[in-house]
């Protein structure tokens, strides 16, 4: 799926340049252009950006543990 209409940047392009480390909107622009023309592709970008973060799978974990009330502690920390 096209994310970046004005530079053509898709989202597979998004997701390979995450896991290259380059994850932030500012580096996306740098490196392929996003959002330096009419910047409607910005907003959605951070979406896909915080989506694919560490922290988000953490709390997806912690939404959906069985009590409903969390986790005492992350299952799996990326961090470390
Ligand atoms: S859609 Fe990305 S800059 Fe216009």
């Amino acid at each position: 799926m096209l994310v970046c209409v004005c530079k053509r940047v898709s989202d597979a392009m998004i997701k390979e340049a995450y896991e290259q480390g380059i994850q932030s909107v500012e580096a996306l622009g740098m490196h392929h252009g996003l959002g330096q023309c009419c910047g409607r592709c910005v907003p959605y970008t951070q979406k896909m950006l915080d989506a694919m973060s560490p922290d988000a799978a953490v709390a997806a974990v912690q939404m959906w543990s069985p009590s409903g009330a969390g986790l005492s502690a992350p299952i799996w920390n990326p961090g470390q």
